[in-house]
């Protein structure tokens, strides 16, 4: 092995095996029904959060424009309705969009005929399965928790991009400021998602040491206490207005929530992370 750039003999952090907890984790998490998503359903709202995006804040934007130059050509695997591969798109000569969802592809495809981008194309399927060549950046945006076998999933990221990967994770699953109240009403602890805390030391065992970035982004608002219940209901997986809980919940986001900004939110700071490593 080369020691170049972000390279080096990998590094194993205890007797874990890191891509087997990821599994793990993964497994517990995908067995419970907040572990499931259907990505088809959530276009409408990934298209929302893409036409959103401030470009000027958004922590993977400003990292990616750091790192990409005009001519280069740039994967984004995992694209959804295209929230990093449109602004993308405008700072490279050319995307690859990867996307296996019917639903995320057709908001994507809807977006680049509006904003008259001609540069992208669309591959469907997920990253196991398609076959791309490869692109001088590649990058994964909020993607990875849904990937149950994450090593060769990373390594074939790896060895699509000729300069530089880009990934980006939450720090902690949205659903933090909650888990006391999961663990106090299903008497378990709430599933999380793998985040970085898993997947740096998986990187390491790889024999990637990445670059992190972390940075505070805002947590969703809410605009009234009743709306929050109502996000707090789907977090807390619970069905029915008629179990009881309602009262409880209530309490919790009133003792917890504070107004800023005409919204109420959770008065803890959220944190995402651009990890990223060049390839020599
Ligand atoms: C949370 S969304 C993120 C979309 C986009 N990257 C963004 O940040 O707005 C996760 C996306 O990953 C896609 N996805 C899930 N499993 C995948 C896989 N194995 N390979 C590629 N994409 C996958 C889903 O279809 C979905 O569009």
């Amino acid at each position: 092995m080369t020691q170049s750039g972000n390279r080096g003999l990998p590094i194993h952090i205890g007797n874990v095996d890191w891509a087997e907890s990821w599994r793990r984790k993964f497994e517990i998490r995908a067995a419970q029904p907040v572990g499931r998503r259907d990505w088809d359903d959530r276009a409408g709202r990934f298209a929302q959060m893409a036409a959103d995006l401030d470009v000027r804040r958004d922590p993977l934007v400003r990292a990616l424009a750091q790192g990409v130059r005009k001519e280069d050509t740039a994967l984004d695997v995992g694209a959804g309705a295209g929230r990093f591969a449109l602004p993308l798109a405008a700072m490279v000569s050319r995307v690859t969009a990867v996307e296996p969802s019917a639903g995320m592809r057709a908001s994507l495809e809807t977006a680049l005929v509006d904003q008259e981008i001609g540069n992208v194309t669309v591959v469907p399927g997920t990253w196991q399965e398609v076959t791309v060549e490869p692109h001088d950046v590649a990058l994964c945006a909020h993607v990875v928790y849904f990937v149950a076998d994450i090593a060769p999933f990373i390594e074939k990221l790896d060895a699509a991009a000729r300069r530089a990967c880009y990934v980006y994770l939450r720090v902690e699953g949205n659903e933090a400021p909650l888990r006391p109240l999961w663990r106090e009403i299903h008497g378990a602890e709430f599933p999380s998602e793998p985040g970085l805390a898993d997947l740096y030391p998986l990187l390491l065992s790889l024999g990637i040491r990445a670059n992190v970035r972390i940075e505070t982004v805002d947590r969703a608002g809410y605009a009234d206490l009743d709306a929050a219940v109502a996000q707090a209901r789907q977090t807390l997986a619970l069905a029915s207005e008629q179990d009881g809980y309602d009262g409880r919940i209530r309490e919790y986001l009133s003792e917890h929530l504070m107004e800023r900004g005409g919204q109420l939110r959770f008065p803890y700071p959220s944190q995402t992370a651009v990890v990223w490593w060049e390839k020599d």
